[in-house]
């Protein structure tokens, strides 16, 4: 290996720094639609309960590293608080993404090989779901259930697949599937076929935190959810599971798919989920979910095929920008982001290519509108934008109307608070 050169290290760090404040200020100037994405609330940068970088690894109890004793306590206080938030006997809050939280979960409960049924790709399912280019469609057998004309999941034929393929587990849960899953219908396919039940709420998380999505996880056998996303909170992911199945999900997590993790995940994590529980969290879930109501509301006036499945229970809505633009959805991304409007080329249900760039469509996402404090009035003037800027209309006159929307203050902006008002959901304080 050649030695570094301290000049061009030196040229690398000014333009690091010029990079990341370039960064800051851009995501300061934009718009963002991805649903994966949202904006942190500012108290969050100032007050967390602990503020170290020591790793750790193992479980409560039994760890490899010397110091674990508060570790072993703050994973027992946080562990607790998912445990209390979701209704849950036990909790892992470790793993690095809901990615590995996945792994993790195949790696408890199957042997290379196995069989697992999951929402096809293309109707909402994720990558970890058995595409066969990850990790998951490798290792195990996939097969796929999918959705009906009319956009839901068609569980009578995730029945009939379940009574043919006879998976060891079942996935329920998605990247780009805007509805309320029929988690009873799926506990019932389980049990006729001996397969285990395992949730996704990737997505969802912080949406039933707030009470703004109704997703029973009693009937699952295994829940992993982001504690990012909708949640929030760092990014990282969470395993939650009964009791009897502790035992296993810890050896999965740890030595079975990773080795150390930060203990400010953890705490942060923590800290995340309590402030689900207050009246502040559970406006933002909600107003997230009447926003998209309303996006989708002004753009299905537009064209009634605007928008796929012609509505959404979540924090998204899946946009036909090739039925309704005649641009697919990569050229409908790159004009938006052009604008300042961040968005994602999403795959349809009823596409019929391939090819990444060849989606038919975007995913738009209200998390982070929800956050910076707009209300339903900008998702009108949003959706305006959108249909007039994918209409081909004059780009300046666009390029106004955005910066109308992206500039006004706006009291219920997260990112600007100092402090947290810790008064409970249902009223009672907490302070
Ligand atoms: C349903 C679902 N599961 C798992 C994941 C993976 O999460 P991560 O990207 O944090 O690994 C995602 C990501 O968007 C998702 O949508």
């Amino acid at each position: 290996m050649r030695p570094a050169d301290p000049g061009r290290l030196s040229g690398l760090r000014a333009e690091l720094y010029d990079s990341g404040a370039r960064q800051d200020a851009y995501e300061r100037s934009v718009i963002n639609l991805i649903a994966s994405d949202n904006a942190v609330p500012g108290w969050r940068r100032h007050t967390l309960p602990y503020s170290g970088d020591m790793i750790q690894e193992g479980i409560v109890g039994r760890r490899p590293f010397a110091g674990a004793a508060l570790h072993n306590e703050l994973e027992r206080i946080a562990a607790e608080v998912a445990c209390e938030v979701f209704g849950v006997d036990h909790a892992i809050l470790q793993p690095h993404s809901c990615s590995q939280a996945n792994q993790a979960v195949y790696h408890g409960l199957l042997r290379p090989g196995d069989r697992v049924l999951a929402l096809r790709f293309r109707a909402g399912g994720h990558l970890t779901h058995g595409m066969r280019h990850n990790f998951s469609g490798r290792t195990y057998a996939f097969d796929f259930y999918g959705v009906g004309a009319d956009g839901r999941i068609d569980y009578d034929e995730a029945l009939r697949a379940a009574k043919e393929f006879r998976p060891r587990l079942v996935v329920c849960g998605s990247s780009s599937y805007p509805w309320i899953y029929d988690v009873a219908a799926l506990r019932a396919l389980c049990d006729e076929v001996g397969a285990y039940l395992h949730l996704d709420l990737s997505h969802e998380a912080g949406l039933i935190a707030g009470g703004a999505f109704p997703c029973d996880l009693g009937p699952a056998d295994v829940v992993t959810m982001s504690l990012d996303k909708t949640l929030r909170g760092p990014h990282g992911a969470a395993v939650l599971c009964r009791a009897d199945l502790a035992g296993r999900m810890d050896a999965a997590v740890h030595p079975g798919t990773q080795s150390s993790f930060p203990v400010r995940r953890l705490t942060d994590a923590a800290a995340a989920l309590l402030e689900s529980q207050t009246a502040g969290f559970a406006e933002y879930a909600r107003r997230s979910v009447a926003l998209t109501r309303a996006l989708g509301e002004r753009l299905l006036a537009f064209d009634a095929r605007a928008v796929v499945g012609g509505g959404s229970d979540k924090h998204y809505l899946l946009l036909d920008t090739e039925r309704v633009f005649g641009r697919d959805g990569r050229a409908a991304e790159e004009l938006l982001e052009d604008l300042g409007l961040l968005t994602n080329r999403q795959w349809l249900p009823h596409d019929r290519s391939s090819g990444f760039d060849d989606a038919g469509g975007l995913r738009l996402g209200t998390a982070w509108l929800s956050s910076c404090g707009y209300d339903t009035a900008d998702a009108d003037a949003l959706a305006d934008l959108l249909v007039r800027a994918l209409s081909g209309d004059d780009r300046d006159d666009c390029a106004a109307a955005f910066a109308e929307l992206v500039t006004r203050d706006r009291p219920g902006d997260v990112r600007g608070s100092t402090d947290f008002d810790w008064t409970a959901a249902d009223g009672g304080s907490e302070a």
